[in-house]
């Protein structure tokens, strides 16, 4: 890992991650009712936008914003078009966001948004951005002026309707799909021009099935808070989960966000209650599950009804399960974990895992 002390990129960790969808209204009770999340903030027509609206939703250090147009022809409508509903914005916490700006644009980045200082009573926020994989950007956020819901611009949001938090923590890792042969080009973006560090590396020896394969590279910044492993397809006998992505994306884009729990059992059965249709496993998964990964401080029963995954390295042990797509199109999805020293991924699940989005993309005929 780069030393701290070198870091040029030091990020305090996620931000918000905004996703553009069909309709923000609609999409912010999903998110509250199956999730948990709570009302934060609000952008529209009520504070003098034209073109879209926004929710934005937290629970815990997560914050959602989900963002519609308002007419046709707009950039978020045309993305929208293309992608489906998606991720559009990975924003950063920095302190200093033109530092961030000019370190990555000198290293070779491609501008999204210039340093922009935006102002409101509660003080000030500087916002700048850069494109990554796709039509997904980065921008750096700077909110050490700033004492306001969530940004200028923004008015605090609350509805009459609560649902109960689920105990969603913060965001784990992100991870993005590439094309055929760009993984180590954005493994390269990120080392280059962000100054991350490459911590693992799966090849389609590790992450590959009777059908299907994929290659993988993770990707951490200096202080480990944000990470982002990196996917692209490998040759197989038949279309791989990233391939099946690429096509109903129409191009590279976010996978899956990770979100983390303290208690995934109570964090999963809490979305289950509340509609949310996960990857299933075979029962045979927990056949000997205890030998495999060695004593768990989790009984096995609620793990094994759940269908929640275990994988041990060298530190510890995690717990993760994986939600299917919550769009239409097959493409983005929530994975749920919970570490328990663990700093790894799953790898010792990726092979189970597979084989049930292969036994979905069958039902979805795109295998
Ligand atoms: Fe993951």
């Amino acid at each position: 890992m780069t030393p701290i002390e070198n870091d040029f990129l030091p990020i305090n960790g996620t931000d918000y991650i905004e996703l553009y969808v069909g309709n923000s209204k609609q999409a912010a009770h999903y998110y509250k009712t199956a999730f948990g999340f709570q009302d934060l903030a609000y952008a529209g027509l009520e504070t003098g936008l034209k073109d879209r609206e926004s929710y934005v939703l937290v629970q815990d250090k997560i914050r959602l914003v989900l963002t519609s147009p308002l007419k046709s022809g707009t950039e978020v409508g045309q993305h929208i078009d293309k992608h489906g509903d998606g991720v559009k914005v990975v924003a950063l916490w920095v302190d200093d966001a033109r530092k961030s700006y000019d370190e990555t644009i000198k290293r070779g980045a491609k501008s999204f948004l210039e340093p922009v200082v935006e102002k409101d009573e509660n003080g000030q926020v500087v916002k700048a951005g850069i494109y990554t994989y796709g039509e997904t950007v980065h921008l750096f956020i700077e909110r050490k002026d700033y004492n306001g819901t969530f940004l200028p611009g923004f008015k605090k949001w609350e509805s009459a309707y609560h649902p109960s938090p689920i105990g969603l923590k913060y965001v784990d890792h992100m991870v993005g799909n590439v094309g055929w042969g760009e993984m180590n080009t954005w493994v390269d973006f990120y080392g280059k021009v962000l100054g991350f560090s490459q911590l693992v590396s799966f090849d389609d020896k590790d992450i590959s099935t009777e059908y299907t394969a994929l290659m993988s590279k993770v990707m951490s910044n200096g202080n480990g808070r944000i990470k982002f492993p990196i996917n692209e397809p490998a040759e197989g006998k038949k279309k791989s989960q990233v391939e099946e992505y690429l096509d109903f994306y129409e191009g590279a884009g976010v996978q899956h966000i990770a979100v983390a729990t303290d208690n995934i059992v109570e964090t999963v059965t809490a979305l289950r209650n509340r509609g949310v249709d996960f990857l299933r496993v075979p029962e045979t998964y927990y056949d000997g599950l205890l030998d495999r990964v060695g004593e768990i401080e989790e009984d096995l029963a609620p793990l094994k009804e759940l269908g929640i995954l275990v994988d041990r390295d060298d530190e510890g042990y995690l717990l993760q399960i994986f939600t299917k797509p919550v769009e239409p199109r097959p493409t983005m999805f929530f994975e749920i974990i919970e570490r328990k020293g663990a700093r790894s991924f799953g790898k010792g699940n990726f092979k189970a895992l597979f084989e049930a989005i292969e036994r979905e993309q069958e039902i979805r005929g795109t295998l």
